[in-house]
């Protein structure tokens, strides 16, 4: 497989795991993907290849196709497209597009996110997409001259380097970060984006490297958290808006390398059945930004709160919400307005990790699992 190919490759050097190494080579990761617009004023087309600025011009809509996680890092960027473009965007798990009757829309932009460009249901959902006439398809990818990357008649590759922990860390927020630029040169593209605007957005990004290193110097109380996980057999995690796709995140990387069965659920939807669930014995991590969600949120915390729930809690540091007993918060740094996202998944990523550490699994190569999935 690929993994095991650039396995031997790509060294450990001070790491225990690639997991771990790639957790923290997230901001170089995020820099060198960033990089075409460090010295740039504005968002151009361009970065998404020569053929950009004919196909993207009068794309109506956007439909997103992925896989794991990186439909997860799809459904992210549906909030920033409709949020900054006003752009209707749609993101659908590839291998339901590719059998589903669908109507097919010329004037829509496809875009295929994949780390490895080889994952079969992706690519085949591109091809089948083409087929119906959909021919403005763009591949956010991994590896330069995969199979996806050359399906698609645009490209942006995130430079994250080769990922070789099966679970992915690196690969999601630098897809993040190629999604926002998408975002923004639509949004730019239909006139509504202000300079000021403009430059703000190009002011985080450039700073997205150092606001990621920060979090990970967390990484001593997200251990100290591990152990509480370590023997439960489900957990909740709960977010909100742009953060609900990070809860699924959460999940997911809890499964896959922690064994421990997990649900990303959206907190509004708390008490239209998982409520159900919550007892002692079932942690709810929640994911509380400091946004304009937030009260709703610490409403619904209080909900698991008065059934007994343990909460553990991601906020920002000028997040209102207090520790009490069975209340258990984490701090980041200040809010991260819409990129907030590619902060909020990193101490989840930590997490996991310390979790299956304590547990003793097979942190790069969990039971089951591929690192790519090149057939059906
Ligand atoms: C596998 C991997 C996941 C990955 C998914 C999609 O399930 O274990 O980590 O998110 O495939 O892979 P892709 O290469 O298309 O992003």
């Amino acid at each position: 497989t690929q993994s095991s190919l650039s396995a031997d490759a790509v060294e450990l050097g001070d790491y225990q795991h690639y997991m771990q190494k790639e957790i923290f080579e997230q901001p170089q990761a995020l820099a060198a993907t960033l990089e075409m617009i460090s010295g740039a004023q504005t968002f151009t087309p361009n970065l998404f290849g020569v053929a950009a600025p004919e196909l993207l011009a009068g794309v109506q809509s956007v439909l997103i196709l992925a896989c794991g996680t990186s439909y997860h890092s799809g459904l992210v960027a549906r909030y920033w497209i409709e949020q900054l473009a006003g752009v209707p965007c749609t993101v659908e798990i590839a291998s339901e597009y590719r059998y589903r009757v669908s109507v097919p829309n010329p004037d829509q932009l496809v875009v295929a996110i994949s780390q490895s460009g080889e994952t079969a249901d992706t690519l085949a959902s591109v091809r089948h997409a083409k087929a119906q006439g959909m021919q403005r398809t763009l591949a956010i990818c991994n590896v330069p001259e995969s199979a996806i990357v050359r399906e698609c008649a645009l490209r942006f590759l995130t430079r994250a380097g080769p990922e070789i922990g099966v679970a992915s860390t690196k690969a999601f927020t630098t897809q993040l970060a190629a999604l926002f630029l998408l975002a923004a040169t639509l949004a730019k593209q239909v006139g509504r984006l202000t300079p000021a605007v403009e430059a703000q957005h190009l002011n985080a990004l450039r700073h997205l490297p150092v606001a990621v290193q920060k979090v990970l110097a967390g990484e001593a109380d997200i251990k100290a958290w591990a152990a509480h996980f370590a023997n439960k057999h489900h957990a909740l995690f709960l977010g909100r808006g742009q953060h609900y796709p990070i809860a699924l995140e959460g999940a997911l990387k809890l499964k896959e390398i922690s064994y421990i069965h997990a649900e990303g659920y959206p907190a509004g939807e708390l008490k239209h059945g998982p409520l159900a669930l919550v007892d002692k014995d079932m942690p709810v991590i929640s994911i509380a930004p400091n946004d304009a969600l937030l009260e709703k949120l610490k409403s619904n915390l209080k909900e698991v709160a008065a059934r007994g729930g343990e909460l553990y809690v991601f906020a920002d540091a000028d997040s209102a919400v207090e520790e009490e007993p069975g209340v258990h918060v984490l701090r980041l740094p200040e809010h991260y307005g819409l990129l907030s996202p590619v902060l909020h998944v990193v101490p989840l990523q930590l997490l996991s990790y310390h979790v299956a550490l304590v547990k003793g699994t097979d942190v790069d190569k969990p039971r089951n699992l591929a690192k790519s999935v090149t057939v059906e």
